[in-house]
């Protein structure tokens, strides 16, 4: 039986086969390492779990809760904006809570994509990007993800180039996978040109809070004007540590915000109001927590460019996100992302997200995120080393054993 027109466009995710080698590897009593899925490890800050806590305790906030989000919620996250951004927004038009940003930007892909429209989409970049759009019925083309000066010309290219003319623009900076910052002048640049040609800007901006060495990523609707074409989303998931509370928002243009909180009034109820409190909490503390769960990267960054370097892989420092986008080290970069991740598992009980996953120009890279301690990040520097050391030896075999697969 032909498989369905949807799920047709949905291939497997490439990272299901790493997570296959890693669950028989485990189950065989290997010690993975796993630094593979972007996962936050770290146990949601205590005063927000109590905040829940107190709160699923009235039975009145067992009842379904709102799509939009709760008022105070959404109060809350324009008082971020205000604080973080200096970017003013109104609570009941510009502001819609999501089930974490990932379901946020699903549901604004269908919320405004036609059969065919096309959709500017970075490259290598993170999965949902890509995909809301092509469930939705609409063509990706692909634009490089790092933001440098052959960006506009690319989308100039790209706007002569599309028919029909690009829908939207997506941005995600820092960036998942490749954990590059976008600055205030790019995105002045970005805006001017989305204006001129009438195209949507959706900005993932999940890792606004994940940044070292003191430079705060700025938002794209900091640029005068951004509001008139720009949604960004941002998330709970990695700022506060709360992946599993599925907490994230939607916040900008009125006609865009509209669109989505019409989809999701026919989708669903909103979060569960006890997190939807506790989220709001959390968005009203004084900050000590995000900078708790920053210093924590931060010192695991360090930890694993300076061990990963001794062990003979030089990473590049990633100067925001969970992650580090390491190139493969030379001898084996033929193999590309996918056998290389395998091997790592295999040889190095090391599990890393083979950069092929976010793309195609992203198979000389695997995507190492900062999901263990520091201790297990020098364990798996050693292992590295070590499968190094004996595997460039033996590089032919190894590439033999990559080829029988
Ligand atoms: C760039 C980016 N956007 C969105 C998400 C999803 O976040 P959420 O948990 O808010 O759905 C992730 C999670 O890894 C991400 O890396």
């Amino acid at each position: 039986m032909e498989e369905f027109h949807k799920v047709r466009r949905l291939p497997p995710y490439v990272f299901e086969q790493v997570n296959r080698l890693k669950a028989s590897a485990r189950s065989r009593g290997a010690d993975i390492i796993d630094l593979g899925m972007g996962n936050p490890d770290l146990p949601t800050p205590k005063a927000i779990v109590d905040k829940l806590c107190d709160v699923v305790r009235d039975p009145r906030t067992h009842r379904y809760s709102t799509s939009r989000g709760i008022p105070g919620l959404r109060r809350a996250q324009a008082a971020y904006y205000a604080r973080r951004f200096g970017v003013k927004l109104d609570p009941e038009t510009q502001v819609v809570a999501t089930l974490g940003s990932k379901e946020g930007f699903a549901n604004m892909a269908q919320a405004i994509t036609a059969p065919g429209d096309v959709v500017l989409c970075p490259n290598p970049t993170y999965p949902i990007h890509a995909f809301g759009f092509i469930m939705s019925g609409g063509v990706i083309r692909s634009i490089q993800a790092e933001p440098d000066d052959g960006f506009i010309p690319a989308l100039e290219r790209a706007v002569r180039h599309s028919i029909p003319k690009p829908l939207a623009l997506i941005l995600n900076y820092p960036s998942n996978p490749t954990a590059c910052v976008a600055s205030l002048d790019f995105y002045k640049d970005i805006v001017a040109f989305a204006r001129k040609n009438d195209i949507i800007i959706l900005s993932d901006l999940a890792y606004a809070e994940i940044y070292f060495d003191g430079n705060p990523p700025p938002s794209v609707l900091q640029v005068p004007g951004a509001m008139d074409v720009t949604v960004e989303f941002t998330s709970m998931s990695k700022t506060f540590s709360m992946p599993g509370w599925r907490m994230g928002f939607a916040v900008g243009n009125e006609r865009l915000i509209a669109a989505l909180a019409r989809v999701k009034s026919y989708l669903d109820y909103g979060a569960f109001t006890p997190i939807q409190v506790a989220a709001a909490a959390a968005l009203n503390s004084d900050g000590a927590e995000i900078e708790e769960v920053r210093s924590v990267y931060h010192r695991r960054r360090d930890v694993l460019v300076e061990s990963f370097g001794r062990a003979g892989w030089q990473v590049p420092p990633p100067p925001a996100t969970m992650f580090a986008w390491a190139p493969i080290p030379e001898p084996f970069r033929q193999l590309g992302s996918l056998e290389f991740s395998k091997l790592l598992v295999e040889k190095a009980e090391v599990a890393v997200a083979p950069g092929v996953g976010f793309g195609e120009h992203g198979d000389d890279y695997v995507r190492i995120a900062l999901v263990e301690n520091e201790h297990r990040i020098r364990q798996a520097a050693r292992s590295i080393k070590r499968f190094l050391a004996t595997a460039e030896k033996t590089l032919d075999n190894v590439i033999l054993l990559a080829a029988r697969r």
